[in-house]
């Protein structure tokens, strides 16, 4: 399976946010993850639309954007607007899960649901029919650089069997968000996952180019 990795802005440097988004463009990156926190579903800030509409100026890459916040509906419109491209948002966070997923497609957009680590993948099954991707969380949201869950491992694999079984695999992107770096990221993709976050992994590498490469193509 092809190797996807999307780098998570959050690892960037904003004072020269333009230089990190073509840096990790030049390294082969067809996507970028775009962590939005309200300080409400995670304690941390991050950005909201507003920002997000400034990145989308900067590139036309794919923006896959993670949305831990609290009512997340309310925002959807907000940052469809903005020109997000995947809108992922959480699992826990929502009231009325199929219908959030069918208003983010009604828009035009692909949809996606993300899980904490202590979520069981089996709550997504019924949802299967409709959305495009699925974000397995393997840190608990909120940070970049922590530590990475290995008890998620055994998630990844049964999720994307689970997809597998209701022939949905091909339909569906699997993203795993949190700890991936170059002594984990072979675990991640040997489960059968398709796209890596990667944040701190990536971007404090003095090399950016050449990590973008290590990542991909360990072994
Ligand atoms: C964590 C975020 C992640 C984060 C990953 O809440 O959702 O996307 O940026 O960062 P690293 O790769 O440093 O764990
Ligand atoms: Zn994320």
């Amino acid at each position: 399976m092809k190797r996807i990795i999307s780098p998570s802005l959050l690892s960037a440097d904003f004072s020269k946010l333009k230089e990190d988004i073509d840096i990790v463009t030049t390294a082969g990156a067809e996507r970028l993850h775009i962590d939005c926190m309200d300080g409400h579903f995670v304690p941390n800030f991050t950005f909201g639309p507003f920002i997000l509409k400034a990145i989308r100026k900067l590139t036309n890459l794919h923006l896959e954007t993670h949305l831990m916040i609290e009512n997340p509906s309310n925002y959807f419109d907000d940052f469809i607007d903005a020109g997000a491209d995947t809108l992922i948002f959480h699992y826990e966070a929502s009231k009325n899960i199929r219908k959030d997923l069918e208003h983010i497609k009604s828009r035009k957009i692909k949809c996606g649901l993300a899980i904490k680590p202590e979520t069981s993948h089996e709550v997504l099954e019924k949802y299967l029919n409709i959305l495009d991707y699925i974000l397995i969380m393997s840190v608990s949201p909120g940070f970049g650089g922590q530590g990475f869950i290995e008890q998620t491992l055994l998630k990844m694999k049964s999720t994307h069997e689970m997809c597998v079984k209701n022939n949905c695999r091909d339909k569906i992107t699997i993203g795993v968000d949190g700890g991936v770096n170059l002594s984990t990221i072979k675990k991640v993709y040997d489960t059968g996952i398709d796209v890596t976050i990667v944040g701190s992994g990536l971007y404090k590498a003095d090399d950016v180019i050449n990590r973008f490469d290590e990542l991909i193509n360990c072994e």
